[in-house]
């Protein structure tokens, strides 16, 4: 009893620093945004409060010299100025504590490096274009994102290394420029696999969609698992992120319904690795789904 009266008084800091774990320990959701006009706007995605980060895709077009060019389906026309409306979501985005990235890639689109010069003028490209350089026409407008994302898709690997270091020395110079990668689930990836070496990536969102080798099967989490923990013990990144399609429709394959993600999936993940959260293609699937609310806690 006297014992009891003695520590109770530090019942209260046990609880706090008990809460402070468990909020260190909560992940992130990451959610790419511009694939599809009925998704509802950029600002309308990052006023949900679902979201730590959203990914703007594509920069679809870019490198063996070309004019590089952005695709945001439906909801804006970039090329005649019609995109930088962006800006003041971008502003309402960040505001909000919300990451804003661009996408270089994806699944279509003629793109790829031809040479470490050509990496180069991507990068200051991007600079001026996309982040804290200047340019009289940049596609966004003003507004100034927070970092760059590689979603590699299709071509050949060669000059991403150098693109992610050019765009890392612009962090020396002042402002932190965030480098986000999205490889496939299969170790090691063939499009990022020598830029993902070179240990620059804050945070590497790994798909694993599209995949049946590693991708989660009716119940089964075995492949993802194992490939979850090959590539957190094989890529030097700051965090890694479970790349999940938000609904059924996202993706062929690879869809974990909540209920799984939240017993069976996301415990395993937890333990291994420097988890960071979800990342969710995309924020169309995910409101007609409404996968992010019915997870958040969870993740
Ligand atoms: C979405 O999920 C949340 C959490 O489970 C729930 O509260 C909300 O009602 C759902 N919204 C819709 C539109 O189903």
């Amino acid at each position: 009893m006297v014992a009891k009266l003695k520590w109770s008084p530090l019942l209260p800091l046990l609880l706090l620093l008990a809460g402070m774990v468990g909020m260190s320990r909560a992940g992130n959701i990451a959610v790419y945004w511009g694939q599809n006009g009925n998704e509802g706007t950029l600002a309308d995605a990052c006023n949900s409060g679902l979201y730590a980060y959203v990914i703007v895709s594509f920069l679809s077009t870019f490198g063996n010299g070309q004019a590089p060019v952005l695709n945001l389906a439906g909801h804006c026309d970039p090329g005649s100025g019609g995109c930088t409306g962006l800006s003041s979501d971008i502003q309402t985005c960040q505001t909000q504590g919300v990451k804003v990235l661009l996408s270089l890639g994806g699944g279509s689109g003629g793109y790829g490096l031809s040479s470490t010069d050509d990496a180069q003028s991507v990068a200051t490209y991007l600079w001026d274009n996309f982040l804290g350089g200047s340019s009289s026409s940049r596609p966004l407008g003003a507004a100034v994102l927070d970092g760059i994302d590689f979603d590699i898709e299709t071509g050949n690997s060669a000059h991403y290394d150098e693109l992610a270091t050019f765009l890392s020395q612009h962090s020396a110079q002042g402002q932190k420029v965030i480098l986000t990668a999205a490889p496939q689930c299969p170790y090691p990836d063939a499009s990022l696999g020598p830029a993902l070496q070179t240990g620059l990536f804050d945070n590497v969102w790994i798909q694993f969609y599209n995949n049946p080798p590693c991708q989660y099967t009716s119940g089964d989490a075995s492949n993802l698992q194992s490939a979850w923990n090959t590539w957190t013990s094989s890529v030097k990144a700051g965090s890694f992120y479970l790349g999940l399609p938000a609904s059924q429709d996202a993706a062929s394959g690879g869809y974990v319904p909540p209920g799984d993600l939240t017993s069976t999936v996301l415990p395993g993940v937890k333990g291994v690795g420097s988890y960071g959260g979800i990342m969710l293609w995309n924020r169309y699937y995910d409101v007609q789904n409404n996968y992010s609310s019915q997870v958040k806690d969870s993740v």
